[in-house]
């Protein structure tokens, strides 16, 4: 059982979660990028942390809503701390976050050949509503994303 806490992500953390967003992805957001979005109205971060203080981050999720709608901006857990279940906390902890902020649904785009995140997607509960093709870069070629939806009022997450 995992003693990870989730919490907002703080301020003073972003160039931890930008490093941990750079160990997750190919073009990775660095710390003015994260700190532009988190400025947007309407977004939010929560950070997943040991529960020792000063703990380094073991993943985090941004999320933005507008609209009644949230979307999830990025989600990164660290590779040594995958398969033990934080990724579904943070999307959980963020659907119940968004429901709380007047979002109905939960939106967010995925690669077509990231298994992991579609595993963890479903297991949520999330259905297909769309696919945008050639929208992610892979290496010369490009990748469709699927366009992903949960409805919020009708999710048992807590
Ligand atoms: C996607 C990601 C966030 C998943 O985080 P995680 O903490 O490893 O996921 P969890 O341990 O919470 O897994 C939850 C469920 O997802 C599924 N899952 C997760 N990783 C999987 C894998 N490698 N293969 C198959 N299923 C997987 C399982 O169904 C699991 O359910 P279970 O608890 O019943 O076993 C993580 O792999 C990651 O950061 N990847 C790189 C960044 C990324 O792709 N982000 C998403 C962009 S849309």
């Amino acid at each position: 059982m995992s003693t990870a806490a989730i919490r907002p992500l703080a301020a003073e953390r972003l160039a931890d979660a930008a490093a941990l967003h750079a160990l997750c992805f190919d073009t990775p957001w660095d710390e003015p990028a994260l700190a532009r979005l988190l400025a947007m109205p309407g977004t939010f971060a929560l950070a997943i942390a040991d529960a020792d203080e000063g703990a380094p981050l073991s993943g985090f999720v941004l999320v933005r809503i507008a609209g009644g709608e949230a979307e999830i901006l990025t989600l990164a857990v660290v590779p040594p701390r995958r398969g033990q279940g934080l990724g579904r906390r943070l999307v959980e902890a963020a659907a119940a976050t968004a429901l709380a902020g007047g979002a109905a649904t939960l939106f967010l785009e995925v690669a077509e050949d990231n298994e992991p995140a579609l595993a963890l997607y479903r297991r949520l509960g999330f259905r297909e509503v769309g696919a945008r093709p050639g929208y992610y870069a892979r290496g010369q070629t490009r990748i469709a994303a699927r366009v992903l939806k949960l409805d919020l009022g009708a999710t048992s997450l807590s």
